[in-house]
């Protein structure tokens, strides 16, 4: 089973939401045993994606959110405000947020304890970036961003179930360089760094737990390369930004990661 996502980033205010996602529904393959489908809506979008897609076989999540119940957070969202809108999911760890908007690995672990526990699925990201790859420290990276980021959830005793396709946590390994950037990873170079995190995973849980992690490939993912990524073992899907934008393209990448 593939998981195929989409970033919509800060794209799509509700009128545009209601028209892509009935484009989409009318054009992807429902084929819940093959693949998941997932968009994340900007926050202001995610009642209007409740409305028009309860029910079906697309899930929704948020971009972000905060790791408290409520207080004095200003501009802020809770987990459990998330699950009132229907979100399945929610991004941690999006480069762009580690970049522009301050998000650590304490921050990342944080929200994801806090949305695992209110039964929120975190889609974590991690990602290294061009210097740190050419500089050799692509493992270091993501080793520390995986210990650091997931140290909250270990330590609160994580339950990882694959049962009808149902997960606790997902991993996107997302090449900073290749975000946006129309440079995307080659099939052996994705491949390699989700056997290493898969490694990681495994040590930081266990074999059985981080063999049920899907781990998604994000980074200029288009119709035309999907398909070579999508045969690589370790590659449960992706989280796709630019291409998830239009329904088509978003939808063929669904067909050619099968
Ligand atoms: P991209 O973005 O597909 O436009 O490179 C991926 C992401 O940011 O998740």
């Amino acid at each position: 089973m593939k998981i195929i996502a989409g970033n919509w980033k800060m794209h799509k205010g509700l009128k545009e939401t209601q028209d892509f996602l009935a484009e989409l529904q009318s054009q992807i393959e429902d084929d819940p045993e093959k693949l998941k489908w997932i968009v994340f809506p900007p926050t202001v979008s995610l009642a209007r994606a409740q409305q028009i897609l309860h029910g079906g076989p697309i899930k929704w999540g948020a971009q972000n959110c905060h790791w408290e119940e409520k207080g004095a957070f200003t501009g802020e969202t809770s987990p459990e405000m998330l699950k009132e809108l229907g979100a399945e999911y929610c991004l941690v760890g999006h480069s762009e947020r580690r970049e522009l908007f301050g998000e650590t690995n304490d921050s990342c672990s944080k929200k994801i304890l806090a949305l695992h526990i209110e039964d929120v699925i975190p889609l974590f990201c991690v990602g290294e970036k061009l210097a740190e790859r050419e500089a050799g420290k692509t493992e270091a990276v993501l080793k520390t961003q995986l210990i650091e980021g997931l140290a909250a959830l270990k330590e609160h005793h994580l339950k990882i179930r694959e049962s009808q396709h149902h997960f606790d946590l997902v991993v996107a390994y997302e090449p900073v360089w290749a975000i946006g950037t129309g440079k995307t990873a080659s099939p052996q170079m994705a491949s390699e760094a989700h056997a290493f995190i898969r490694k990681c995973l495994s040590e930081i849980f266990d074999p059985a737990t981080a063999e049920a992690i899907p781990l998604l490939y994000g980074g200029s993912v288009k119709p035309e390369n999907a398909k070579e990524l999508a045969k690589q073992p370790h590659i449960d899907g992706f989280l796709v930004g630019g291409a998830s934008l239009v329904a088509n393209s978003f939808a063929q990448i669904g067909a050619a990661a099968l």
